[in-house]
């Protein structure tokens, strides 16, 4: 248990040092960037839950997507500073279409 906090509270700071990401950066650059650390490179999973087809998440709505990168959640934390408007609608489309929809 110890340990596994240890390794998430060294993947919270590594996130909050990756600081902001190129302006331009698409959606699966951005998601390999900032996500793919925690939630895998192919949306199964790993310290966060999966993302990707028949997860949770795909059965919820876009917002639920937007506000979870913006707010953080549990363990998870906040994008709010990292992404602008359109990185974060980027992203999450990005994240749609790995989903399936
Ligand atoms: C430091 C690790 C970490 C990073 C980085 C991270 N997440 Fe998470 N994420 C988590 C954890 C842990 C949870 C589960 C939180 C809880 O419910 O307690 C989670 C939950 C989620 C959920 C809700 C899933 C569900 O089924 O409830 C979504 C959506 C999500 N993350 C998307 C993202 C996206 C998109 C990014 C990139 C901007 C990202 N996460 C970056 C750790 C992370």
């Amino acid at each position: 248990m110890v340990r596994r906090f240890v390794v998430v509270m060294f993947l919270v700071v590594s996130a909050c040092s990756i600081g902001r990401v190129a302006d331009d950066a698409a959606g699966d650059e951005i998601y390999r960037q900032l996500c793919a650390g925690c939630h895998g490179a192919d949306l199964t999973g790993g310290i966060g839950p999966p993302l990707g087809p028949g997860s949770n998440a795909a059965g919820r709505p876009r917002e639920f997507l937007e506000f979870t990168v913006i707010h953080g959640r549990g363990r998870m934390p906040s994008f709010s500073s990292s992404l602008n408007d359109e990185q974060l609608e980027r992203l999450v489309s990005y994240v749609r279409e790995e989903q399936g929809g």
